[in-house]
């Protein structure tokens, strides 16, 4: 028998960008997401002899398996469960090569197909407690559409909840890839480095009031409101990382961010933003989305390749045998 899981990737309109605890990776602010249809991992998890790890067709023996399994062992004991040892096979549907994170997807579907073989049968909220040991981002593709992470006092206060499953708001996202392929600065690194900052506590502060806003933009179905929330934060996390002497942007993200403000200068709503690394997405009204991708096209010619992405569901796992 096997288990399998699929989760799709998340892109956050309010970052998490700061951890209290390193390890139970417990963010020092809320955030908020949206889980998106295009991109995801799907994950096929046994009991075994031994550990081994496929990802793509191909045995990983390095860092990547390393931190699966280390992941892996931190589920066994939080679940009081005996020592034991897995076979993985996992396919990312996530253009990695574009430099597009899949740390999300990857560590909420080994969460949930671990569940399902462990047959733990693990609340919503567990999987969420339990993705984010993987990766914290994680924690949010739990649930479908629009998500908030709370930042929780301790590690069982610290999960998702859904806000919006199914978004009304006709919302689309378009990737662009620059063709960074890995960044030089780990987000986890550049959590940790953005902590001495000196806006630090007003980082915090942003993110705090940004969720409580874009619930408000979310409920009101105001995709302007929304989109100005997002860029705004995802202008600070970048400001944060400058403030501490580095950044993810190239010249091409800054232009990406400028293209935003000249289309809604055009009357096409658009807005930009980035996470760590320098492709960027453009948030529009599905209408618009043709538009703006040829408009970046016709900006970035070859040095950008696009991905389209509208909301997606949340994680879902079943057995075989
Ligand atoms: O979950 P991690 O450790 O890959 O960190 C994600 C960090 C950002 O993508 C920049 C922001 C976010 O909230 O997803």
């Amino acid at each position: 028998m096997a288990s399998f899981a699929l989760a799709h990737t998340n892109l956050a309109l309010v970052k998490y960008w700061g951890k209290e605890d390193e390890k139970l990776r417990l963010p020092s602010a809320p955030s908020l997401s949206l889980t998106l249809n295009a991109f995801y991992t799907k994950t096929k998890l046994s009991l075994s002899k031994e550990n081994k790890f496929v990802l793509d067709g191909r045995e990983e023996k390095g860092e990547e398996a390393q931190r699966v399994f280390s992941f892996l062992s931190s589920l066994l004991s939080l679940f009081r469960l005996p020592s034991s040892r897995f076979f993985i096979e996992s396919q990312n549907f996530v253009p990695k090569s574009a430099g597009f994170a899949s740390s999300a997807s990857a560590f909420c579907a080994l969460a949930a197909a671990f569940s399902k073989e462990m047959g733990l049968c693990l609340s919503k909220r567990e999987l969420s407690i339990a993705s984010r040991l993987g990766s914290g981002s994680a924690a949010r593709s739990v649930y479908g559409g629009f998500v908030l992470w709370r930042e929780g006092e301790g590690s069982r206060e610290s999960f998702a909840v859904p806000i919006e499953e199914k978004p009304s708001m006709p919302l689309s996202v378009l990737f662009l890839s620059f063709g960074e392929k890995k960044k030089k600065i780990s987000s986890s690194e550049g959590m940790k480095l953005s902590k001495s900052s000196p806006f630090f506590q007003i980082w915090r502060e942003e993110c705090r009031k940004a969720c409580k806003e874009a619930e408000k933009a979310i409920k009101d179905d105001s995709f302007e409101s929304l989109g100005e929330i997002s860029e705004r934060n995802a202008c600070q996390m970048h400001a944060l990382t400058l403030s501490c002497g580095f950044s993810y942007l190239s010249q091409l993200s800054l232009r990406a961010l400028s293209l935003a403000k000249e289309l809604r200068e055009e009357g096409v709503s658009c807005y930009w933003s980035c996470d760590a690394g320098s492709n960027c997405a453009l948030l529009c009204r599905k209408e618009d989305l043709d538009i703006v991708r040829k408009r970046a096209e016709k900006v970035f010619a070859s040095s950008v390749t696009c991905f389209s992405a509208g909301p997606g569901n949340g994680v879902e796992a079943w057995s075989e045998s």
